[in-house]
């Protein structure tokens, strides 16, 4: 999902000289701001501020001109931005009668027309209560956890000491078969690297000029998700003659479901849309926490300190980590948090205005996008102390705000996925810091446009301890 928003610039263009509907007149109530230059709008400075290491200095100039919601000119339309927690909150919580989705029209095309991130109404809910529900049990939990455990023991076992490892390559690469087997049920192999090519093959053309050409990326993009969709419907037409009275899968889940709303063009377009995040955002938040963590030894040496004594606790009574072991971390959760909150892996969304809609004095018009960013709350010194520093010490014993921590979005559209995004990173570092201590092999950074990534995908040096027992001494501890 953390891939839609960047894909809009490049439809900018053709899209603006299309549907430009210019206002001559400012109606009431419509909050301060400019339209910018014709056609382009200010998408050129929104883009080279995204680019730069402090996407939000697009936002901050014009917070201190404007106010924390202003027009603006964007990606072809006229748009609404919110910084403001509160009116973001409300955009989220409104329902289709207010505000719905808006993408650019291939990547609707990519996504297909039952896809989750285009249905609304009585559809929409049907298909996010049902995988909504599926992933918070905790049978999917058990099985995430058992198969996460066992690809990441097998995998690090095999990572080398003293040569440099590329995190983020390996995060994506223990990610997707875990995710991918919660989808449609299948185990690792053959298949899934035929389906992780395909895949990548789609992804591909998320971001690809909008042109349906034999040999342009959106027709190799389409392609690539006919033959996903080809193989996605066996296992459908499979496991509707031999339903699972116990779904193990999404698959199963919504095969068994009887509500008659369910087809198998649903079906097959959210299981490709739900491999999404297994290729992009679990893995940037894997990434992002080792990124954070190195940067900042006090916070590395409590997580490990913590999962060192969860793992000692558990082989004194010679039992197996289950998620609620991972999950009742609760320095590890604080470091996950604050890698949410400052890593902002989906810097904000993008919604159109069904009809006019007041919210706190300011008028969205019908018509009109409003885009909730929400990196510029997340990194608001007003709401959170020195809001750029990693501190994972500031969540501690408080629960998060629905309003101004917002990673995972809100309302009726919040992420399904986050408590598996939560239990895999924590699954992650738990095995990460009691099996390795590591240093940076190079200087990196966090790129944040088109996608949050590390530019050069977080090379490490790891060394392997020898004793289990022996922590990373370090002098100053942060209480
Ligand atoms: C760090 C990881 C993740 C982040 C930061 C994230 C973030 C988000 C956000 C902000 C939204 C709201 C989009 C909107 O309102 O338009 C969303 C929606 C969604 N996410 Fe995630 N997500 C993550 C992981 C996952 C995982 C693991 C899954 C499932 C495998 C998942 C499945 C979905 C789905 C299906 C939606 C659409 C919900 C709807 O429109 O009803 N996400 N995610």
């Amino acid at each position: 999902m953390a891939l839609l928003l960047p894909f809009l610039l490049i439809v900018v263009v053709a899209a603006s000289i299309l549907t430009h509907p210019r206002r001559s007149r400012r109606p009431v109530g419509l909050p301060l701001g400019s339209l910018g230059w014709p056609v382009v709008g200010e998408t050129l400075e929104f883009l080279s501020a995204a680019y730069s290491s402090r996407p939000e200095s697009f936002m901050d100039l014009r917070r201190a001109l404007y106010g924390k919601v202003f027009k603006s000119h964007l990606f072809g339309s006229p748009t609404i931005v919110s910084t403001d927690a509160e009116v973001s909150r409300f955009v989220l919580q409104s329902d289709a009668r207010a505000f719905v989705p808006s993408y650019p029209k291939s990547l609707l095309e990519l996504l297909g027309k039952s896809s989750i991130l285009r249905l609304n109404g009585a559809l929409h809910r049907r298909v996010h209560g049902l995988v909504g529900a599926f992933f918070k049990s905790p049978l999917l939990k058990s099985q995430i956890t058992a198969d996460m455990q066992s690809h990441v023991e097998r995998a690090m076992a095999t990572w080398p000491e003293g040569r440099p490892v590329l995190i983020q390559d390996q995060a994506k690469h223990l990610v997707f078969p875990v995710l991918v087997k919660g989808l449609i049920g299948l185990e690792p192999g053959e298949k899934v690297g035929f389906l992780k090519k395909q895949f990548r093959e789609f992804i591909a053309g998320l971001m690809s000029f909008p042109l349906k050409l034999p040999y342009t990326r959106l027709y190799k993009s389409l392609q690539a998700k006919r033959s996903m969709v080809r193989f996605v419907r066996e296992i459908i037409d499979e496991k509707r003659r031999n339903p699972s009275p116990r779904p193990s899968d999404v698959v199963d889940v919504l095969v068994n479901d009887t509500s008659g709303q369910i087809t198998d063009d649903v079906i097959s377009d959210n299981i490709i849309d739900l491999m999404i995040p297994a290729e992009d955002s679990v893995p940037v938040l894997l990434t992002l926490a080792v990124k954070y963590l190195t940067d900042n030894p006090p916070a590395l040496h409590q997580v490990e300190e913590e999962n060192m004594a969860l793992k000692e606790r558990k082989a004194e009574v010679g039992l197996c980590l289950e998620w609620k072991d991972y999950m009742s971390l609760s320095f590890t959760q604080d470091v996950i948090t604050e890698t949410l909150r400052l890593g902002n892996i989906i810097g904000g969304i993008m919604r159109k205005a069904a009809r006019d809609v007041e919210v706190k004095g300011h008028l969205i018009p019908e018509g009109w996008c409003v885009f909730t960013y929400f990196r510029s709350v997340h990194l608001d010194d007003s709401v959170y102390d020195d809001s750029l520093r990693f501190n994972p010490w500031r969540w501690k014993g408080k629960e998060t705000n629905a309003y101004s921590f917002t990673p995972f979005g809100g309302g009726q559209r919040l992420c399904p996925g986050l408590d598996l995004a939560r239990l895999e990173a924590s699954i992650f570092l738990h095995h990460l810091v009691t099996t390795f201590t590591w240093v940076a092999d190079d200087d990196d950074e966090v790129v944040n446009f088109p996608t949050v990534r590390m530019k050069k995908g977080l090379p490490v040096r790891l060394m392997r301890k020898t004793n289990a027992c022996c922590l990373t001494p370090i002098a100053n501890v942060q209480a």
